[in-house]
C-alpha cells in the first residue's frame, strides 16, 4: 500500500484499542473471562459505532479479558510488532490504568507488563532501531480524586513512564477539571498530552493549553470551529495528533473525503497523522497514512511533512530526532 511505511512516530495509541478481536477471544479463554459474543465474527460484526460513546462501551467491555502481566506484556509486543511492519520507528502509548485497577489488576502487573511487552516487541520482531515510551492516562469521565489517587499510585513507576494524557468520554468532562492533578504530574517532571476537540467544543482544547498546559493536543479537530484558536495554533505550532480512521468511525466525518485534514494543514498547524485504537477502526498507523493519500489526495510530500512532523513533536531527545528526521528525508516509496 502507498505510504505505508513511511518512517515515523505513532503519538496516539491506546493500548488496549489495539486488542485484535483473535486476542479478546484467546485471552477470554486464558483467564477464563466469559464473553458475550459466540465467535471472533460476532465481535466483529459489533463495531459498528455512532459516536464515541458506543465506541467506548465496548472497548472497556473487552479489556475485562485483560489480567495478568503476561496479557499486557503479549499486548504491548503484537502492537509494536504491527506497528513497525507500518513504519513506526518510535511510539507514544496511551494506556488506561483506573479501567485496570477497577477490576483488581494491580499497577506492577500493569506497568511491568507493559514495560515487558515493549521490550519483548522490540527484540522480537519491531527491530533495534525502535523505540517505545507510555503515557498514562486518566479516564476523564472518572473524578479528579480517582485521577490524584491513580497518580499517586504509579509514583514508584515513574522511571517508565514518560507523561500523563487524559481520555475517555469528551463531552461534559472539560480539562478544567483536572487542573490540579496535572500540576501535580508536572512537578513530578511528567510531560502532558490530552484528548480535546474530539468530540468536546473547541473551549476544551484552550483549557487543555491553558489550564492543563499540554505540549499536544490529541485529536483537536474542533479547533477549525474556532479561528482565534486556529491562529494560536498555528502560532505556537501546537502539535495535533490526528487520527483519521477513528474520527470516521466514530461519526465526526461521514467519510474520510469529508475529513478536514487538508484543512488543518492548509492553516498551517502542525498535524500528525495516528491510528487511536486500530484493532477497532480499522487501521494501524501505517494505513491511516495510506488511507489519507488515497482519499484525501494528500501528496506524498505532504506527508512526509506529516511523518516529519511526527518526530518534532515526540518526546524524544534531539539527537534521536536528527536520526529519524534524517529517515524521513531519505524515504523513498
Ligand atoms: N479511549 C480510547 N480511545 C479513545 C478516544 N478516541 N477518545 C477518547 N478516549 C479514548
Ligand atoms: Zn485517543
Amino acid at each position: 500500500m502507498v505510504m505505508l511505511d513511511i518512517p515515523k512516530a505513532e503519538l496516539h495509541v491506546h493500548i488496549e484499542g489495539t486488542m485484535e478481536p483473535e486476542m479478546v477471544f484467546e485471552l477470554a479463554r486464558r483467564n477464563d473471562v466469559e464473553l458475550p459474543y459466540s465467535s471472533v465474527a460476532e465481535l466483529r460484526s459489533r463495531y459498528e459505532f455512532s459516536d464515541l460513546q458506543s465506541f467506548l462501551d465496548i472497548y472497556y467491555a473487552n479489556m475485562a479479558v485483560l489480567r495478568t502481566r503476561r496479557d499486557f506484556r503479549e499486548l504491548t509486543a503484537a502492537y509494536l510488532r504491527e506497528s513497525a511492519r507500518q513504519g513506526v520507528r518510535h511510539a507514544e502509548i496511551f494506556f488506561d490504568p483506573q479501567a485496570h485497577l477497577a477490576r483488581g489488576v494491580e499497577m506492577p502487573a500493569i506497568v511491568d507488563g507493559l514495560s515487558e511487552g515493549i521490550t519483548e516487541g522490540i527484540t522480537e520482531g519491531a527491530g533495534s532501531g525502535v523505540t517505545a515510551e507510555l503515557i498514562l492516562c486518566f479516564l476523564r469521565d472518572q473524578s479528579a480524586e480517582s485521577a490524584m489517587d491513580t497518580l499517586r499510585l504509579a509514583e514508584p513507576f515513574l522511571d517508565r513512564i514518560i507523561g500523563v494524557g487524559l481520555d475517555s468520554a469528551e463531552v461534559g468532562h472539560p480539562p478544567s477539571k483536572f487542573t490540579e492533578v496535572f500540576d501535580r504530574a508536572r512537578e513530578l517532571g511528567l510531560r502532558a498530552v490530552a484528548h480535546a476537540g474530539e468530540e468536546g467544543p473547541a473551549e476544551y482544547v484552550r483549557e487543555a493549553l491553558d489550564l492543563l498546559r499540554v505540549e499536544r493536543v490529541d485529536h483537536g479537530i474542533r479547533a477549525l470551529d474556532d479561528p482565534e484558536l486556529v491562529d494560536r495554533l498555528r502560532r505556537e505550532q501546537v502539535p495535533l495528533t490526528v487520527c483519521p480512521l477513528s474520527n470516521v468511525r466514530l461519526g465526526s466525518f461521514s467519510h474520510l473525503s469529508q475529513h478536514t485534514l487538508p484543512r488543518l494543514m492548509a492553516e498551517g498547524l502542525m498535524v500528525t497523522i495516528n491510528s487511536d485504537d486500530p484493532a477497532y477502526f480499522g487501521g494501524y498507523a501505517g494505513e491511516n497514512f495510506s488511507a489519507v493519500r488515497e482519499h484525501l489526495g494528500l501528496t506524498r510530500e505532504q506527508l512526509r511533512q506529516v511523518a516529519a512532523n511526527s518526530v518534532q513533536a515526540s518526546f524524544l531527545d534531539r539527537e534521536r530526532k536528527s536520526a529519524l528526521l534524517a529517515e524521513v528525508d531519505a524515504w523513498t516509496e
